[in-house]
């Protein structure tokens, strides 16, 4: 196992107070999560390229892993990189021409993943996994914070770490939706390499301290376990 990346998604974050919650964060974090809902592709809206903009003009270092829950996301991708993403996350649901959207993506200088929603089987991305800088697992129906890890998608990890072995691939495998200290190193061991925590690390009354703990935690096992 490499590094594990911590990701907490802002969409935990008081709306209201965001750069308040990611000052919370200390400097615990590696990734800032952003999460793009357009109230058509998931029953929910959130924020757009404005949110990336503001972050990026505060947070100059961050890396700001964007992920696009929207329709047709390539009617928007030139407004998010010049928003200044590192990372776009598009969903293989989402638009019928996924290789072109990650050749667009790569074209600009940005890294491309593609998201699968818990009832897309892994299978969906297996002729993408040559062109992607990571995949992103939904453990969570997409659309909303707070939910409940839904355990059955941990497959597809075991699967997604399988092939990248045998085809001698690199992407990263990130895991979005529900994740918290009490699953985390079931999910870690599973092969994820980026974490996204919402509502864990932001009802928590020391969001560092709880990133440090999550942090230890999967050290501790990894040590262990060698
Ligand atoms: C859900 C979002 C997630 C969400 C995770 O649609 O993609 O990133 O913010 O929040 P928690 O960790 O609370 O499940
Ligand atoms: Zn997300």
């Amino acid at each position: 196992m490499g590094k594990v990346f911590i990701a907490p998604s802002i969409l935990g974050a008081n709306p209201i107070s965001i750069a308040q919650g990611i000052d919370s964060l200390g400097s615990e974090y590696d990734w800032l999560h952003v999460d793009v809902m357009d109230g058509c592709f998931v029953p929910n809206i959130s924020y757009g390229s404005s949110m990336v903009k503001a972050l990026r003009k505060q947070y100059r270092e961050a890396f700001l892993d964007v992920h696009l829950m929207i329709e047709k996301p390539e009617r928007m991708l030139e407004d998010f990189i010049g928003a200044g993403a590192n990372l776009i996350s598009f969903h293989a649901e989402s638009t019928p021409h996924l290789h072109r959207v990650v050749q667009f993506l790569h074209e600009a200088g940005v890294k491309a993943g593609i998201s699968i929603t818990p009832s897309t089987p892994a299978d969906a991305l297996r002729p993408m996994l040559p062109f992607l800088d990571l995949v992103l697992v939904m453990s969570v129906n997409p659309g909303f914070g707070g939910q409940e890890f839904l355990e059955f998608t941990i497959d597809k990890l075991h699967k997604l770490t399988c092939w990248r072995e045998s085809l001698g691939l690199n992407f990263l495998i990130e895991v979005d939706g529900g994740v918290n200290i009490q699953n985390a190193k079931k999910i870690t061991d599973s092969g994820c390499d980026v974490l996204v925590m919402g509502s864990a690390v932001f009802n928590n009354d020391n969001p560092a301290r709880y990133i440090r703990d999550v942090k230890s935690l999967i050290q501790q096992e990894h040590e262990w376990g060698q």
